[in-house]
């Protein structure tokens, strides 16, 4: 068996990719897109409109895009060939009308069949450019699919707003355009296999899902860990923050698909019902519990990987008395039949000891031990851990004996690897991600509902810190985090499973 996707194939499209001399386009979109192309899942005649407010000519362009992915194989050349560039502003009805004008040529039935009036468009740009293009776009009817096409999409990344309020204010504005299922919001770690995994390990399996509640379960723990700082973002950083940044997205949507109830299909529309409603069963601290259940911490300078590194009030673009929390940990409940009474502790930081996602479901202990209370010293409950990134994986922990004529008890783990069952690594989320959304099936795309809820039960903590509480902990690089975060689970008598 092999890890590679099981291809879909494109049907014909042109992609116009808005902020195409970006950072993003650069890193994810077009190595994913000669990913594809290697993989034979481009339709022969995909055209790609670069825009872009930097000055350059058709070819300058196809250059960075050959430059951008130094290893692809012969076939992205060739695709790389037709895409063509514009240089313009979004607020420049010039810059519609020469897109417009490239995609009348490129729907055009030449050798490969055209494009055949079907549109997908990236917004690759800041978010706060997201309701520009939208009208521009939809100014020049480029939120309808050309003469004979049968689709015309929008593609967002995240964030999606800074709150509640600018959240809806953004889909009010988009949905001036375009209709909310022409519409796809990107988290990317709704693209990673083994985020995807949790539904299959949870419903393709019949011994986990028996187990799956407050019953067995004694409490939940997610991590996004990072060992990175903020490297050359800290002044968009220093407005988001690891609430706005990692929390409201992409810890969300770990948690939805981890603790919603079964879906009856694999539809699009069950799928996101489900975690909307898991979402909508989150209990997140009040403002008066934010002290108790809510940590917001900074990083010192520290040493990573025999490395030292700066503190976050050292890095580029950060005000040196900055109070932006660079890492958060909380303790939710879920209020359901399910999970009522489990606690879900989540935790998120920069310039931690290691870079890792994991999914911890802690079991309760036996009701009773029967053996001495010293041969049983030490052991850890037992506990399903989804590896999401990096060693892909799963773990599940044990009590076992310790060969011996006593009966002591041991904690033990068995492993599964994605890389050695599967062989290689899983594909980068954003192929995946595109291949949806050329293909148009919406699944892992966050619909608006669940973005709103998603900020509406952050609303409570974002209010607390902006007026400075709880107050904010500093962490040295390269720990585990604040010995608040540790704390916070004293209370309920755990740990946090460190990676
Ligand atoms: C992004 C955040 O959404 O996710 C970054 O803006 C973060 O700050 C990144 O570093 C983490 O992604 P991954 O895939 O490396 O876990």
């Amino acid at each position: 068996m092999t890890a590679r996707l099981a291809q879909a194939k494109t049907p014909p499209l042109s992609l116009v990719m808005f902020g195409a001399s970006g950072d993003l386009t650069a890193r994810k979109l077009l190595p994913a897109l000669a990913s594809l192309a290697d993989k034979g899942s481009l339709a022969g005649g995909t055209g790609l409109i670069g825009v872009a407010r930097t000055k350059w000519s058709d070819d300058e362009f196809r250059d960075h895009c050959l430059k951008a992915v130094p290893d692809a194989k012969p076939a992205w050349a060739g695709f790389a060939s037709r895409f063509r560039y514009v240089s313009g502003n979004y607020d420049d009805d010039a810059t519609f009308e020469r897109i417009l004008e490239i995609l009348a040529e490129l729907d055009s039935p030449s050798g490969d069949g055209g494009t055949a009036g079907n549109r997908l468009f990236y917004l690759a740009t800041i978010p706060a450019l997201f309701g520009e293009v939208a009208r521009g776009l939809a100014r020049h009817g480029l939120n309808h699919p050309g003469p004979g096409g049968k689709f015309a999409r929008l593609v967002i990344e995240k964030p999606f707003g800074r709150n509640l309020e600018t959240a809806m204010a953004l889909d009010e504005t988009l949905h001036e355009s375009f209709e909310e299922n022409q519409i796809y919001r990107i988290d990317h770690y709704m693209g990673k296999e083994t985020v995807q995994n949790v539904l299959a390990l949870r419903f393709a399996n019949s011994i986990f899902e028996p187990v799956w509640n407050r019953r067995y379960v004694g409490h939940v723990h997610v991590t996004v860990a990072e060992s990175l700082g903020v490297e050359h973002r800290g002044s968009f950083y220093e407005s988001a923050g690891a609430l706005r940044d990692i929390v409201q997205n992409h810890v969300m949507q770990v948690l939805a698909l981890t603790l919603m109830e079964p879906s009856a299909t694999m539809d699009p529309t069950a799928i996101r019902d489900e975690k909307v409603k898991l979402l909508r069963s989150i209990m997140a601290p009040r403002a008066d519990e934010v002290e108790k259940a809510v940590v917001r911490a900074q990083y010192l300078p520290g040493t990573i990987e025999g490395q030292a590194v700066p503190g976050y009030r050292n890095e580029d673009g950060v005000d040196p008395r900055s109070t932006t929390e660079t890492f958060v940990a909380m303790r939710l409940t879920v209020d359901n039949w399910r999970w009522a009474g489990v606690p879900v502790f989540i935790r998120t930081g920069k310039r931690l000891a290691k870079r890792s996602t994991e999914v911890a479901m802690v079991f309760q202990r036996p009701p009773h031990l029967p053996f001495a209370g010293q041969l049983v010293r030490g052991l850890q409950p037992n506990a399903l851990i989804l590896r999401i990134q990096p060693d892909e994986g799963i773990t599940l922990r044990f009590g076992a004996k310790v060969p011996g004529q006593d009966y002591r008890v041991g904690t033990v783990a068995m492993q599964f690897s994605y890389k050695e069952a599967f062989g290689g690594d899983p594909p980068e989320a954003y192929e995946r991600l595109l291949l949806d959304a050329m293909t148009g099936d919406p699944t892992l795309f966050i619909r608006t509902d669940e973005v709103e809820q998603a900020w509406r039960l952050l609303e409570p903590i974002q209010e607390a810190f902006a007026e400075g509480y709880p107050h904010l902990s500093l962490y040295e690089a390269g720990s585990w985090g604040p010995l608040e975060a540790a704390r916070l689970l004293e209370p309920d008598g755990y740990e946090w499973v460190n990676p």
